[in-house]
């Protein structure tokens, strides 16, 4: 923070994302009730905004039938201890539906995650897009109290909106970070506007990847797509004369999580989680969690259970596997499949190795709490993240920090990008069943010697590149070009 302030005195942050950071519910009784979303993305943002304040504008969860700006959607939070402003936008269902559900989850998130689901690329799609990437950029506008905002674009939701931002406040520095991957540049130029979504990106100052593989097919898609100039080794692209830096950023949680602190011992969360689930003692317990998500590879991780308990079947009666999932998008048809086949696939695996007192596979189909989602990591033998594609995945680094007792193994995707970080994890390939089995029980067999070296050696990572950090860095790089061109103007 200190940094921050040296680097960048007396400026004023504005964060964009589609989910907010506080969901408002209403409970039964009328109450209001909060809820932090299952979102990689607020998990990591949240803790920076509380530490720099700021504005964060983006789509109020829930609905409203208003346009006008009431008291409602301009908020201080966190509720208990406010830090910064919660500046909420309204989208009707017309919106939500071509900007969210079609656009974005249709569209450029099978593109991008290359996970083998059809892109889906509808016109009516494309122009709700358009029109709420502007109406995001007239909110930024109006809430902007100067003409030189430091604007924290977050996603695949607002490709266009750096863009929108620079053509109103020339003077604004934007850092956009995309938080998924960067499909290679042939894969790209499936989308029908392509060159719209990479000029609209390249309004920004700064933008950031999780990986230098994203950053590179970025600038390949920009190569064969558009006119301009690309520096690969200073990683920056000149489009009509204006710089972007394009550099990675691998996201990260904070440290050590707010969460860690109300959590019980690892024997209470144990104790906890197999009183829960009704196991008995003896039971080793693996873990998944994550949103309900075709991109997470929960079905490959179920059939290496299958897999696992048919090549190894002294671990029936002896391992839990419990799968937390939160219902996400439900109402695309992928998403929608996806629950009632990880339902049959559990049901079927249950019959094949369940016996009367136990069953391998608890498929936990709800949203859990911070405190639940801890608890779980904490209880657990092994933590299992078998993306299919995934720009980061976070579940794997608060799977490292909550484990203070540095006991716990992590069986992690290679095509995460968690992995390159992470490398003291069982890295395995979710394509190959027999591989992940195999890993399941070389982590069920770990001595606790090996655990620690590893878990170690990843939490070292893990408290050094904090989000904080990630943050950091982001807005280090903006400032230096901020300067280089006050003074350029200058002169
Ligand atoms: C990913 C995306 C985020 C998104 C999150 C949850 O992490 O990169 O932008 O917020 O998934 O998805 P949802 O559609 O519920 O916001």
């Amino acid at each position: 923070t200190q940094l921050l302030h040296e680097e960048l005195p007396d400026v004023e942050i504005m964060v964009v994302s589609n989910r907010e950071p506080y969901i408002h519910n209403r409970t039964p009784e009328g109450e209001i009730s909060l809820q932090l979303p299952a979102s990689g993305l607020v998990s990591a943002l949240e803790p920076v905004m509380r530490t720099c304040g700021g504005t964060w504008i983006a789509h109020g969860s829930g609905s409203a039938d208003h346009d006008t700006v009431d008291e409602h959607d301009r908020l201080r939070v966190p509720p208990a201890h406010p830090e910064y402003t919660l500046r909420r936008v309204w989208l009707s269902d017309e919106e939500i539906d071509g900007h969210y559900y079609g656009f974005s989850n249709e569209g450029l998130w099978p593109l991008c995650h290359t996970a083998f689901v059809r892109p889906l690329f509808r016109a009516e799609d494309w122009e709700a897009y358009r029109a709420v990437n502007q109406k995001f950029a007239d909110v930024v506008v109006a809430e902007a109290g100067r003409e030189d905002p430091i604007v924290l674009v977050q996603d695949y939701h607002f490709a266009l909106l750096p863009r929108m931002i620079r053509n109103a406040l020339p003077k604004a520095t934007i850092i956009t970070f995309w938080h998924i991957p960067w499909p290679n540049g042939e894969t790209f130029g499936i989308c029908p506007w392509r060159e719209e979504i990479i000029d609209g990106l390249l309004g920004s100052t700064v933008l950031g990847f999780h990986t230098r593989q994203h950053c590179n097919n970025f600038l390949d898609a920009t190569d064969r797509f558009m006119e301009s100039r690309i520096d690969r080794e200073q990683g920056s692209v000149i489009l009509r004369g204006r710089d972007t830096l394009i550099r990675p950023y691998p996201i990260s949680i904070e440290w050590p999580p707010a969460a860690l602190a109300t959590q019980g011992s690892i024997a209470e969360c144990r104790r906890a989680v197999h009183a829960r689930l009704g196991l008995a003692d003896d039971v080793r317990i693996a873990v998944g969690i994550e949103r309900f998500d075709y991109t997470k590879g929960i079905l490959d991780r179920m059939a290496a259970v299958h897999d696992l308990l048919t090549q190894h079947p002294e671990w029936k009666e002896k391992i839990a596997f419990v799968q937390a999932a939160a219902p996400t998008r439900s109402k695309l048809g992928a998403y929608d499949k996806l629950q009632s086949d990880a339902v049959r696939l559990a049901d079927a695996i249950n019959a094949a190795h369940g016996t009367a007192g136990w069953k391998p596979i608890h498929l936990v189909i709800r949203h859990h709490d911070q405190r639940e989602v801890y608890e779980l990591f904490r209880a657990a033998d092994v933590c299992v993240v078998s993306s299919l594609h995934d720009g980061m995945n976070l579940v794997a680094k608060e799977f490292v920090a909550a484990r203070d007792d540095e006991q716990g193994v992590l069986v992690l995707s290679s095509f995460a990008g968690a992995s390159r970080e992470l490398s003291e994890a069982l890295i395995v390939n979710p394509y190959d069943t027999r591989a992940m089995a195999d890993a399941f029980a070389v982590a069920l067999r770990m001595p606790e010697s090996e655990q620690r070296d590893r878990m170690r050696l990843m939490r070292d990572v893990v408290r050094q590149r904090n989000v904080h950090r990630w943050a950091a860095q982001m807005l280090i790089d903006a400032a230096r070009i901020r300067r280089r061109e006050t003074i350029q103007a200058l002169t």
